[in-house]
């Protein structure tokens, strides 16, 4: 390259002054001398430092810093250099680093602005020698593993403006040094082990836009000064063991859009000061002990699309302001002692997708105008003393949750619900429904959880029912439902638990349901069914839990362990049952092709099972053709019509998303952890690690394990309860099982 260099500067000086070549020859001597000539010894330097930190990582992580040869650091793979050659960026974000960063030589690194090691297993503590990055403006050492403390010496660094420490295994107080750094713009420290006070001279950071703290066990109150941060946009406290009351100066944050202050001790009111804050997209308060009313003008700037403030002691009524708020998206209010009529405090909410109110004291009849929120997914109103009639929800078609239970409604089910084939969740249980069950619900083709108990349901029950063939549990308890079961309720495969227990039915049970063979709990009792069970129940290999007491029933009981096994109760105040089990007696003679055995009875065998051969191989093909079509139309969540999203941000709470103290195994391919969802259900989490580049891959065969998951059921086979194909975090539910069955998978 240099003699290349020598050829036009000779040439040049040897000819008459051509501005050309004048001009040429400049660019080429900038050019070389930014590269090689007065900071040639720095640059060694550098490249000598950054080589010396590279034969100090693990082998593994060697391969991606296969640039990093000889001295032109300025062309390694993640490095930037200023126009005199020094290195100012450093970025290996997901680098697959594995190391320290004790052998780091951060005094070589004067003129570094940038320095991005994030996402990668570093491990160590942060050394106090970082102090020496005189420039730096951004350092990123976040998703590591780093232990220790923050070192004092990020004082130094008086340039920063952002700090990005989060997730990682930090401990230790925040140091006050960092409050000294004014030109700060940016603090993610959280999901750390960090302890101790948020220091009051927090507030000098008068540039701060951004304070994330969550996940952290940070305690002590709220300091005031938090007011001075006037620049806040979005200030993150959850998680934390917060205590004291929320400080009435946050309202003078008026650029804040986010305040997250869930799952602390906080007490007392809310300030009334946080109606001053006209920016506020997301209000984030649950978990706490909150109490007093909802201040009036929460959604004063019409901005509010994320309310939840469920889990405390907030009494009193909604504030008219919320009734107006437009912009709502999430609303969970449930568990407070709020009160009001829910017909007058609730308007209409064009975005409005997830409202949770249960577990409060709203009365009045339920508004037409819940069916003008076209977005509406879930509405959960139970536990409330909310009477008068259930809407048609005219317009709410997108409906997935819709639990009204344990309320005072009166009248029937409107035939209208029909058309909310979204519904997967439908629980009107424990309410003062009456008249017949309208047959419209059998058009309800993704119901997986139908409750109708504890009402005043009378009539047959609807064969229709059998339209609803995705559903898993089915609960029609306690209700004046006569005449017999109908036999079409066979062909819903795919129930899991079946209660019909305490209504009028009557007649013998129908030979059809022994085609439930996913069917795990069957609930008869306290009906006036009459005959015999019928030996097809022989086939219902998942069942575990029987009642048939208080019946007229007779007879022997099928040769199906669930039966052979269950407890006197399970039949006891029968008419005459006669078998093995326990509590009864043994059968005079045997009826089941037994030593009577008369060739006609053996015939009729025959013939049934001739009969119902032929009903599976002609299912089977039905099967096999609905099921290749809705293959076909597959979209994400298409394997089941599970309610991923909603369910994905319950997972994520429930988890913390996804805090190493909820894991309970790490595997080749996934981490499980452990959740308690809102509905108290525990569920195992399987979190598929995602491979850089294979996502597409991944995702399929992630899918067909669901595909697989949901097609098979069998008390030896982990319930999936659900799953979500995001292409970051594809996760798969199972129900949680002490002891660890899911770690075979
Ligand atoms: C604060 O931020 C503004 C605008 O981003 C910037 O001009 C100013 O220099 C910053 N202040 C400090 C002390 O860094
Ligand atoms: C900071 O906040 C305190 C208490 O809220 C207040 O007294 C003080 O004037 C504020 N300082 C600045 C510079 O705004
Ligand atoms: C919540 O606050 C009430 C008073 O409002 C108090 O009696 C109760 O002990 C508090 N509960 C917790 C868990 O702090
Ligand atoms: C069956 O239902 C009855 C009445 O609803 C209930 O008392 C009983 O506990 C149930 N049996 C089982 C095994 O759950």
């Amino acid at each position: 390259m240099e003699s290349q260099v020598e050829k036009p500067l000779s040439a040049n000086a040897a000819a008459s002054q051509h501005s050309l070549q004048v001009i040429l020859m400049a660019i080429i001597l900038m050019l070389v001398s930014s590269c090689l000539a007065p900071s040639a010894s720095a640059a060694g330097q550098e490249a000598e430092a950054l080589l010396n930190w590279k034969a100090s990582l693990d082998n593994t992580s060697l391969s991606l810093l296969s640039s990093w040869v000889g001295n032109s650091t300025c062309n390694w793979d993640g490095i930037g250099c200023n126009n005199i050659g020094s290195i100012t960026h450093i970025n290996l974000t997901g680098s697959a680093l594995r190391g320290t960063l004790h052998s780091f030589s951060f005094s070589s690194f004067p003129s570094l602005l940038s320095l991005n090691l994030s996402h990668n297993s570093i491990s160590g503590t942060i050394p106090s020698e970082i102090g020496f990055l005189k420039s730096l403006q951004i350092l990123d050492l976040s998703e590591n593993n780093l232990n220790g403390s923050i070192p004092h010496e990020v004082g130094l660094l008086g340039n920063l403006t952002i700090l990005s420490l989060h997730n990682n295994e930090l401990s230790g107080n925040i140091p006050l040094e960092i409050c000294m750094l004014n030109s700060l713009s940016v603090i993610h420290i959280e999901k750390n082990s960090l302890t101790g006070s948020i220091p009051e001279s927090i507030g000098n950071l008068s540039n701060l836009t951004v304070l994330a703290l969550h996940r952290n066990n940070f305690s002590g109150s709220i300091p005031s000064r938090i007011g001075n941060l006037t620049r806040l946009k979005e200030l993150y406290l959850m998680g934390n063991q917060l205590t004291g009351t929320i400080p009435n100066e946050v309202g003078k944050l008026q650029f804040l859009t986010l305040l997250g202050l869930v799952d602390n001790r906080l007490n007392g009111s809310l300030p009334l000061e946080l109606s001053n804050l006209k920016f506020l997209k997301n209000l984030w308060l649950s978990g706490n002990n909150l109490s007093g009313n909802i201040p009036s003008d929460l959604c004063s700037g019409g901005l509010l699309e994320m309310f939840t403030a469920h889990n405390n002691q907030l009494t009193g009524l909604m504030p008219t302001s919320l009734r107006n708020c437009t912009s709502l998206v999430r609303l969970r209010l449930e568990r407070n002692q709020l009160t009001g009529n829910i017909n007058e405090e609730f308007g209409i909410y064009p975005k409005l997708v997830y409202v949770d109110l249960s577990y409060n004291r709203f009365y009045g009849e339920l508004s037409e105008n819940w069916g003008e929120c076209q977005n509406l997914q879930s509405l959960k109103l139970s536990n409330n003393r909310i009477s008068g009639r259930v809407p048609q929800f005219e317009r709410s078609i997108q409906l997935h949750v819709l639990d009204l239970s344990s309320n005072n409604l009166t009248g029937t089910i409107p035939r209208e619900l029909g058309r909310l084939t979204s519904l997967f969740n439908l629980n009107l249980g424990d309410n003062k429904l009456s008249a017949s069950v309208p047959p419209e619900i059998g058009m309800l083709t993704n119901l997986q959880y139908l409750n109708l108990a504890a009402n005043d349901f009378n009539g047959p029950i609807p064969e229709q029912l059998n339209g609803c063939r995705e559903l898993l549990n089915l609960n029609l308890s306690k209700n004046k439902f006569s005449e017999s079961i109908p036999l079409q309720m066979g062909s819903i495969h795919s129930l899991q638990v079946l209660d019909l227990s305490q209504n009028s039915l009557m007649r013998e049970i129908p030979p059809q349901l022994g085609q439930l063979v996913k069917l795990e709990a069957l609930n008869f009792s306290h009906n006036e069914l009459s005959g015999s069970i019928p030996y097809t129940f022989d086939n219902m290999l998942s069942l575990t839990v029987i009642d048939l007491s208080f019946n007229h029933l007779e007879g022997p009981l099928p040769n199906n362990k669930a039966f052979l096994e269950a407890s006197a109760v399970a039949f006891e105040n029968n008419t005459g049952l006669c078998g093995n089990a326990t509590g009864l007696n043994a059968c005079p003679t045997e009826t089941r092709g037994g030593k009577k055995g008369s060739k006609s009875v053996i015939l009729i065998v025959v013939f049934v099972l001739a009969i119902l051969f032929f009903a599976f191989v002609v299912f089977g093909i039905l099967c096999v053709c609905c099921y290749s079509q809705e293959v076909q139309n597959e979209n994400q969540f298409a394997v089941w019509s599970y309610d991923g999203r909603l369910e994905y941000e319950d997972i994520i709470e429930a988890t913390e998303e996804f805090n190493s103290k909820y894991c309970v195994g790490v595997g080749g391919n996934a981490s499980v952890y452990k959740a308690e969802l809102q509905t108290g259900r525990i569920v195992a989490v399987k979190k598929l690690h995602i491979v850089q580049d294979s996502g597409v891959a991944n995702l399929k065969a992630f899918e067909s394990e669901v595909r697989t998951l949901s097609e098979i059921r069998h008390r030896n086979i982990l319930k999936l309860y659900g799953f979500c194909s995001h292409p970051q975090h594809p996760l798969l539910v199972y129900d949680f099982i002490e002891g660890g069955a899911w770690k075979t998978y």
